[in-house]
């Protein structure tokens, strides 16, 4: 099968371990680096893997549009609303890491085919890819889920400048997250940016207040759910219950990547890494169906819904 070319854009943590996963697709093939600053070790890394590489931002993809089908932008919320419009009108399908959330909001593990054919789909947040598989569980399996709150831990090393300038976008988007796929009437996102050396691990705690806690019910809901993510993200584990702790559900996550670009710890590129690299092969799987169909691709919802 011929591969789909990607680009991305953004060369920072997240924009470089993507690439280096992208370079093991057996679906996309990377048609050019794209960032802002020649001497960003990113571009430089990209480089010496024999990556075409631009430090011409959006203009590169403007002027040489063939280079890619679907673009990858892995900037800032900021950037990603100029540059959604132009890569609509270029007929780019746009995967969204930043917490933008102009397209539907896609959690592979839950609803990547909702999401398959939008020309924008944004990914949420890594705290989001981390709880939100959990808190679609508890929703699915509790009545009544008044109160959903997540706090996720990440190694300060592995968030870069972009990160650090999102984090409003990054509390709303994952609240937003949350509750659309939990039906939780209420919930609440914490980020904390943790400077221990040596870097610690990605964890997520989910608590979840609802009407007679059911642990039997929401067992093999998360055993399924944690099965489908671990298949892109192999240590992707719960570390802390279910339990029942002052009445509240209780369950912790662990995540450890693959150690492409920063070490194992940084488990928060992964899981937003791999999601997104599975909703690109889906689309590249799908190509000639979606891009030949009756209707063509579908503009992005601006609620960030689907
Ligand atoms: N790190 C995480 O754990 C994580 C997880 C999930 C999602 N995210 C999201 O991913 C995005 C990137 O985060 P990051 O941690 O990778 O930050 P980062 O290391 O600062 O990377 C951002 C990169 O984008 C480049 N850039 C910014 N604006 C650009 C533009 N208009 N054109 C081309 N390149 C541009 C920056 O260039 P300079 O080097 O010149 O600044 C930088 O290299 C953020 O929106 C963040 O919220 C991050």
């Amino acid at each position: 099968m011929k591969k789909l070319k990607v680009a991305i854009l953004g060369s920072g943590n997240i924009g470089t371990d993507l690439l280096i996963k992208i370079m093991r697709s057996e679906y996309l093939e990377c048609g050019a680096f794209v960032g802002r600053n020649l001497s960003s070790p990113g571009l430089a890394k990209a480089q010496s893997l024999g990556v075409p590489v631009s430090s011409e931002s959006m203009g590169f993809i403007e002027r040489n549009p063939h280079c890619c089908d679907i673009v990858f932008d892995a900037t800032s919320a900021k950037y990603h609303h100029e540059h959604a419009p132009v890569l609509e009108r270029l007929g780019k399908i746009a995967i969204d890491l930043t917490p933008a959330k102009i397209g539907p909001m896609c959690v592979p593990a839950v609803n990547m085919h909702e999401c398959l054919g939008y020309m924008n789909v944004n990914m949420v947040t890594c705290g989001g890819q981390a709880s939100i598989p959990i808190a679609y569980a508890i929703g699915q399996t509790q009545k009544n889920v008044d109160y959903i709150e997540v706090v996720s831990s990440i190694a300060s090393k592995s968030a870069g400048p972009a990160t650090r300038i999102n984090l409003d976008e990054y509390i709303h988007t994952t609240e937003l997250g949350v509750q659309k796929f939990s039906g939780a009437k209420r919930t609440k996102a914490i980020l904390n940016l943790n400077p221990a050396v040596p870097c610690i691990n990605m964890q997520t705690t989910v608590m979840a207040k609802v009407d007679k806690p059911d642990l039997a019910a929401l067992r093999p809901a998360l055993d399924r759910i944690v099965g489908t993510i671990q298949q892109y993200v192999p240590d992707y584990k719960i570390i802390v219950g279910p339990v029942v702790e002052n009445g509240r559900i209780v369950v912790m996550v662990r995540v450890k990547g693959l150690g492409d670009y920063l070490p194992a710890y940084a488990g928060n590129l992964d899981i937003i890494n791999c999601a997104a690299i599975g909703m690109a092969e889906e689309y590249a799987k799908n190509w000639e169906k979606l891009a030949t169909g009756k209707n063509g691709f579908k503009p992005a919802s601006r609620e960030g819904t689907a």
